[in-house]
């Protein structure tokens, strides 16, 4: 069934980390659907420009950056700049990795930093050059990360890859006291499991399979979560819908964080 079409975001520039694939795709075809001009930006840069070429609109650019490199991020937000006459209203801080799955006891510290350099270190770059043009230009921008529930509980992830969704949460909290002067809002998106290329790697499944896991340990039943519930979180935080929320953790989880089934009731 198609959507009808809306515009919340209408005439805002927005800039998506890691939008060649999965959430952050997903994300980059809603904030078009919802009338913004984006600039999706990633390492794989013929999938990018795919993606992009399959969405047939000129709103939409496609930029290769790595986030690991702070040069790239500087050359990407004025890359915006320059297109879109100086603006930019959001940013959505997404590119992310997953990386091995393995004992405490065998953590390899170059496996932890580059999770580390890409998941926080990488984020930080973006919110730094991103909130430097808001800033600027008097912009009252949203800038939203993707955290994951690994920021909220231990188990879901690698240690890594877990260390670093937590540290997100705080960089979050603490850009949030300072950007809240200036009028520019930050926010967080933490999903629970989503069949992409990301949590079907480690052990090579289909989607389907990744789906029936998450299924298998929901506390919300009858609803499998896809990129696209992710994709209106961010949306949602990303227009002035949410516009007194700032500092906030956005879970998209259906209560798996905040449940655990001791006793059996009703099932
Ligand atoms: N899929 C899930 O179950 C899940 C759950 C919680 C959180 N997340 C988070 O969602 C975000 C998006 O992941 P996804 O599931 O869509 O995975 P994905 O692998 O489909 O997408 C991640 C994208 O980030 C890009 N990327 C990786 N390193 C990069 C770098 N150095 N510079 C620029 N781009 C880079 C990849 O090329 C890829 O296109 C990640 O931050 C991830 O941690 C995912």
């Amino acid at each position: 069934m198609s959507r009808p079409k809306s515009f919340r975001l209408e005439g805002k520039v927005a800039l998506i980390t890691g939008a060649a694939s999965g959430i952050g795709e997903e994300t980059l075809r809603l904030f078009a659907e919802n009338g913004a001009f984006v600039v999706a930006v990633d390492i794989q840069d013929e999938l990018g420009q795919r993606v992009v070429a399959s969405i047939g609109s000129d709103k939409v650019t496609y930029h290769h950056c790595d986030v690991r490199d702070e040069k790239h991020v500087e050359e990407t937000v004025n890359f915006t700049l320059q297109k879109y006459n100086g603006s930019l209203d959001i940013l959505f801080s997404n590119a992310g990795i997953l990386g091995p799955w393995t004992s405490i006891l065998d953590l390899d510290l170059e496996v932890f930093d580059n999770t580390m350099a890409i998941n926080v270190r990488g984020v930080a770059a973006t919110i730094k050059h991103a909130a430097r043009a808001m800033v600027a230009k008097k912009t009252r921008g949203s800038i939203i990360c993707t955290t994951s529930v690994a920021a909220c509980l231990g188990g879901y992830g690698p240690h890594p890859y877990t260390t670093s969704k937590h540290a997100l949460v705080g960089l979050v909290r603490s850009a949030c006291k300072e950007l809240g002067t200036h009028g520019i809002r930050i926010n967080s998106v933490s999903p629970f499991g989503v069949a992409t290329p990301l949590a079907c790697g480690p052990f090579n499944w289909e989607p389907s399979v990744v789906e029936a896991e998450t299924c298998a340990r929901a506390n919300l039943k009858g609803i499998v979560l896809k990129a696209r519930h992710i994709a209106e979180a961010a949306l949602f935080l990303a227009s002035d819908e949410s516009a007194y929320i700032s500092g906030h953790n956005l879970v998209v989880d259906g209560g798996v964080s905040v449940t655990t089934p001791i006793i059996a009731i009703n099932n």
